[in-house]
């Protein structure tokens, strides 16, 4: 099998986040979750456990289920308590997936391993941004987010669904769309889920073509987007969690793409910060392993393969010292919008340690540029 094919089938995502309300947020989860694994008060899982599915409104089917819900949670605290050890600056405890498996959750999250083909795919299938110079880059702020200019929707949910790749694609072209013209639109996952693969996959492609919720890549989005016209708005193609027949209305395009480069690698994260800085928020992919127990700080795993590229999500900033209330305080570090909803991590973003290729966020970076609207 091709490579690429395989590359093409892995980018994918997530995950099920039954009811959960805000309203039940009691001060004892957060503050086993606060306090991280390591350091909790001692409470049984039992306890915790109970107070979890309180607060995520997890309905199982029975006693059995819950009894084996319940075993899941406990591995998954010592998995948080091992993840901890391993990533010292970031904290990693309950999370809104402590009850499922690291299968469960990897089936969602992952389809086939990328290897070492990132590179070769990224490379191979379109044009590279011009690198910014050595002045440019050392002209640039010691720490920037675009969240702070406007340029970044409200974190979204994708639910029980493998289309990260479509969040990251909306993402990037919602940044982009603000930055020609100043509106922020909230864009259609949807539309990417229902109708990317109808577009632009031939017979001999196949298997490298967008999959609504069972993977694809955001580099194929913004194709797809370049020939079908544009991006409808969230409005009017809501989200559904579920792949559909297509609804795309040609008549109701918000966004048109104009074109797309890939970030190299090879360039360092001085040209991706140069990149964010110039032309908005950016897709990334990255290896999500430390991801189900993360709970916040910024994550430097010692050890997290970057190979291994499974999740699509979208790079908004950067910082230069981030406080990790554990030792080895502080570290620079990228600011991550996820789309597993707000009760995860930071409000629903990822801090994840700058400057070595960590979990190889480095490796698969594009930007996007919409055509101006028409006069
Ligand atoms: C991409 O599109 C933008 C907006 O139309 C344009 O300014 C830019 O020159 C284009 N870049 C490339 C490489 O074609």
């Amino acid at each position: 099998m091709a490579a690429t094919a395989q590359l093409a089938a892995a980018l994918l995502l997530l995950l099920p986040l039954a009811g959960a309300s805000d309203s039940d947020h009691d001060g004892f989860i957060r503050q086993v979750t606060d306090g991280g694994v390591s350091r909790g008060p001692g409470l049984l899982p039992e306890a915790q456990f109970a107070a979890f599915v309180r607060r995520h409104g997890r309905r199982y089917s029975g006693p059995d289920e819950y009894a084996r819900r319940l075993r899941v949670f406990a591995a998954n605290l010592a998995r948080a308590a091992a993840h901890q050890a391993l990533d010292p600056t970031a904290r990693h405890g309950v999370t809104p997936f402590s009850d499922l498996t690291r299968e469960e959750f990897e089936a969602r999250l992952t389809g086939v391993r990328a290897g070492g083909d990132v590179q070769r795919l990224v490379r191979g299938s379109m044009p590279a941004a011009a690198p910014a110079t050595e002045a440019e880059v050392a002209r640039l702020p010691a720490s920037f987010d675009w969240r702070d200019r406007g340029a970044v929707t409200g974190v979204k949910t994708q639910g029980a669904c493998g289309s990260c790749w479509a969040f990251s694609t909306t993402g990037a072209v919602e940044g982009a769309n603000f930055l020609a013209t100043g509106n922020l639109l909230d864009l259609s996952e949807q539309q990417l889920v229902d109708c990317d693969h109808t577009v632009r996959c031939s017979a001999v492609a196949r298997n490298e073509c967008d999959n609504g919720c069972s993977g694809g890549l955001m580099t194929n989005a913004y194709g797809y987007l370049m020939e079908c016209g544009g991006l409808m708005e969230s409005s009017a193609y809501p989200y559904t969690g579920a792949p559909g027949t297509c609804r795309f209305d040609p008549a109701r395009v918000a966004v048109r793409v104009a074109n797309f480069t890939a970030v190299p690698a090879a360039g360092g994260e001085g040209q991706i910060r140069a990149a964010l800085v110039r032309r908005g928020p950016l897709a990334v992919a990255l290896n999500a392993a430390f991801m189900q127990t993360y709970v916040g700080g910024v994550s430097c795993p010692l050890v997290c393969p970057r190979a291994w590229v499974n999740h699509g999500v979208l790079l908004v900033g950067y910082g230069a010292r981030g406080f990790a209330a554990l030792r080895l305080g502080y570290r620079p570090y990228w600011v991550i919008k996820n789309s597993w909803g707000e009760q995860w991590g930071e409000k629903g973003y990822y801090r994840l340690c700058r400057g070595s290729n960590v979990c190889g966020v480095d490796s698969m970076v594009s930007a996007v540029a919409v055509a101006p609207p028409p006069p």
